[in-house]
């Protein structure tokens, strides 16, 4: 392989990007965006390195989610509040579960950038370019809401910047209390119409805390039971903003993509001989890439060994995206190979990109038990091949949004209109991906 450079992926074919019409303008906002400090620290990003090699080596587990893009109109307080606290209830069930450590990583602060199915969107006869997230262009459907516009880079730099700022206060400034964040649970089971079934663990957790209160574990003295650290991570779509907050780290010399702790490349985009694995061969943050169904077995060793050559634990995290119908028949071949030749992974399952529908309403939606099955069945995947089930990547709001159907609420088809908010793909709903934590805390239960 040739020499990496921060831009030699300007060299190689590039899919999934926007058409500029004005490149001066594109120059000046990435030199803005070069000469504005960088949103995280490296130091921080090698933390997260660190937790995610203990968990290749089955010793953690990764718990990665937030929407499916942010909004630049949703954005507020509320919402970034509400994500942050289902986040750390479910990884609050799957530490207990687990007896592991649970790494938490948001999809937020920087998850701006969409790749499409397709370039161009006709309603009533008028074609636009297709929205491809708020960093690139506007949801709206008129001419001038769909060119793509640099400036837009610029405003998904402060807006991740204030995202991470409320994110950093709360995960330090006492919200992240364990003793609160099992109140929150203890108020979802109480509510939640199949109660019996989650009480026991939520129960056994407010226990545990109680006997740690009386022999003088508290809030007070201890950190860990008052703080926690979330990191951030988005798809690194646009390159030409992820090149611009990519730095040389003063205290290693080596390039971080200084946008977010972890990265990962998309389903469309990992093509071996192009932009995106050139770029991230060369950043030295922990990465993902989308693994789908048609994956073939010697692609993926290619593709691990351009992007992680040294075989480093931590350094890639496999999120597979198979589909609860074809997950049985795609997954066991790749964990059986990677195994054998050795290569150090994280497996993580994303069970939303594989099991999206069409509602007859016509909205796009998932079903909660289909998410359900395809998590299920990566965990017995990996039981089978003697493998570790590393983590779960979803896409999910701390909202009440009506997105996904099924759940405990039994979300109808005919329930969608009521709340359907997200600019692109249906998240599971606060309720939702709650109850998918207690039903995956039977799974780390029973070591399944
Ligand atoms: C996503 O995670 O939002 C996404 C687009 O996923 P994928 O690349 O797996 O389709
Ligand atoms: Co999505």
């Amino acid at each position: 392989m040739s020499q990496w450079q921060i831009d030699s992926w300007r060299s190689k074919p590039i899919l999934q990007q926007p058409t500029y019409q004005d490149t001066a303008q594109l120059e000046q906002v990435e030199a803005k965006l070069k000469s504005y400090p960088p949103l995280v620290f490296a130091a921080e990003t090698r933390e997260l390195y660190k937790q995610l090699g203990q968990v290749c080596e089955g010793k953690g587990f990764l718990l990665q989610g937030g929407d499916c893009a942010e909004s630049f109109d949703e954005f507020n307080a509320p919402k970034i509040r509400d994500t942050f606290k289902v986040l750390l209830q479910m990884a609050i069930v799957l530490t207990f579960a687990g007896r592991c450590p649970v790494t938490k990583v948001a999809r937020m602060a920087g998850q701006y950038a969409k790749p499409r199915s397709a370039d161009m969107e006709t309603i009533d006869g008028v074609s636009l370019p297709s929205y491809r997230g708020d960093i690139i262009n506007s949801f709206e459907f008129t001419e001038q809401s769909r060119q793509p516009d640099p400036n837009r880079m610029v405003e998904a730099y402060h807006r991740a910047a204030a995202t991470l700022n409320l994110l950093r206060a709360f995960a330090q400034g006492g919200l992240a209390d364990l003793h609160q964040v099992n109140r929150w649970n203890m108020a979802f089971v109480e509510n939640n119409p199949l109660k019996e079934r989650y009480q026991d663990m939520a129960r056994r957790i407010q226990d545990t805390l109680e006997f740690m209160d009386v022999i003088g574990i508290n809030s007070a003295n201890n950190a860990a039971l008052h703080e926690t650290t979330l990191f951030t991570s988005h798809e690194a779509l646009l390159l030409n903003y992820e090149q611009a907050l990519t730095r040389i780290d003063t205290l290693t010399g080596k390039p971080y993509n200084c946008s977010a702790h972890m990265l990962w490349i998309g389903e469309r985009t990992r093509q071996l001989d192009h932009a995106h694995v050139e770029f991230f061969r060369g950043i030295h943050n922990p990465i993902g890439v989308k693994v789908g169904p048609t994956m073939q077995d010697d692609e993926l060793i290619r593709l691990i060994d351009a992007l992680n050559p040294d075989n480093e634990a931590g350094r890639l995290t496999l999120i597979t995206r198979m589909g609860a119908d074809k997950l049985e028949h795609n997954l066991p071949r790749l964990l059986r190979r990677v195994k054998q030749e050795g290569r150090n992974v994280v497996w993580s399952s994303d069970p939303m990109h594989g099991n999206t529908k069409k509602a007859s309403s016509g909205y796009k939606t998932r079903n909660f038990d289909e998410i359900l099955r395809e998590i299920r069945q990566f965990f017995a995947a990996h039981e089978a091949e003697g493998t570790h089930a590393g983590g779960i990547h979803l896409e999910m709001t701390g909202q009440h949004v009506t997105e996904c159907t099924g759940g405990a609420y039994e979300i109808s088809d005919d329930d969608l209109a009521q709340a359907y908010q997200t600019q692109c793909d249906p998240r599971l709903n606060a309720d939702q991906v709650l109850e998918m934590a207690f039903l995956v805390a039977d799974h780390l239960r029973s070591g399944a």
